[in-house]
């Protein structure tokens, strides 16, 4: 037990990141199930729809499981909230955006409030704000990133040394021993989401698992750079046509348009990467399986605690 598992009532100090759209109740309620925290991911859906999904995960599993709102993706934030509260969920993941107006009511409500950064900046404002913790995610990571640029490596100790609530670090970890080097670098817990693509229940197409498995160290891209919006992905023919449009010059809502939920959902639910996109950290080359979300976690719980006790062997 630690402070992170103590606060969200759970076993292992391992989250699953909000994947946008996709990261529904057969995922959420299979990580809740082994123990760590599964995540609904609100991404651009509308109350209604998110109100289904966390229906779906309360009948899949009695476990703690939380909510992704990226506040500035998403124009219904005030709903998704209500809808938090109206259904207990105990966790909630606030991202891209300020999540200070909502943490009053959130806290009146004994929601724990998850903030993710980038900064050590942010973090502080977070934790100012009233975060019961923040996940600090390095450049490294699937999806959505800071145009910042700071690894994970360099920014968990710095977000430790800079606020005094418990700190998460995603971004990069994908196996046992990037459990135990987070813990090393101050971090009470790992958050995922390239692993986890890579799983036996995750409601991914074949191809989006496959791609996973084929990628390399270096095998990521990364689009956006030329409108300060970045976004780390799968190499596939759709992404080729962003990133040549990016070369000929693109406007910030040009490239808005290409880089939408439904072409999101075209990639990963429906597996077709000529007109759609699928997300992908760095770590993607690590990920050579696909186990059972119940097997991943026992696993890297296992290899974390053996790479521990090698490590404190070497100061004895
Ligand atoms: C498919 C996919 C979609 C994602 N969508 C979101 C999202 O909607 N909101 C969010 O805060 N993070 C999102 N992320 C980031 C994850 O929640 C997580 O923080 C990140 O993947 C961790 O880094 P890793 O990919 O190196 O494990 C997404 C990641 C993936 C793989």
């Amino acid at each position: 037990m630690n402070q992170i598992t103590k606060l969200l009532g759970i076993s292992f100090p391992i989250i699953q990141g909000g994947m946008g759209n996709i990261s529904n109740a057969p995922l959420a309620a299979a990580v809740s199930n082994a123990g760590g925290l599964g995540m609904i991911g609100a991404g651009t859906m509308t109350p209604k729809e998110v109100e289904k999904i966390i229906v779906e995960t309360k009948e899949l599993t009695e476990k703690p499981f939380g909510v992704n709102i990226a506040i500035s993706v998403n124009p219904h934030v005030k709903e998704l909230v209500g809808l938090v509260i109206k259904h207990g969920i105990k966790v909630i993941s606030l991202s891209a955006g300020n999540p200070a107006p909502m943490i009053p009511i959130l806290k009146e409500n004994g929601v724990k409030i998850l903030c993710v950064v980038a900064t050590v900046l942010h973090a502080q404002k977070a934790e100012a704000a009233g975060a019961d913790m923040v996940v600090a995610e390095g450049y490294e990571a699937a999806g959505i990133n800071s145009s910042l640029e700071t690894t994970t490596f360099a920014l968990i100790p710095q977000v430790v040394q800079g606020v005094s609530i418990p700190v998460i670090a995603a971004g990069g970890i994908g196996d046992g021993h990037g459990l135990a080097a987070a813990l090393m670098l101050g971090a009470s817990g790992v958050q995922m989401g390239t692993r986890f693509i890579a799983t036996k229940e995750a409601p991914f197409h074949e191809n989006y698992k496959q791609k996973m498995l084929e990628c390399n160290d270096h095998g990521t891209v990364v689009i956006g750079r030329t409108v300060g919006k970045i976004r780390r992905l799968l190499p596939s023919l759709y992404i080729e046509k962003v990133l040549q449009k990016e070369k000929e010059g693109m406007s910030v809502q040009e490239y808005a348009d290409m880089t939408t939920e439904h072409y999101h959902v075209n990639g990963a639910i429906h597996g077709n990467m000529k007109d759609g996109f699928v997300n992908g950290g760095q770590i993607a080359g690590l990920v050579s399986d696909v186990p059972t979300v119940e097997e991943l976690l026992t696993n890297m719980m296992k290899e974390a605690k053996n790479r521990i006790a090698v490590v404190s062997g070497m100061f004895h």
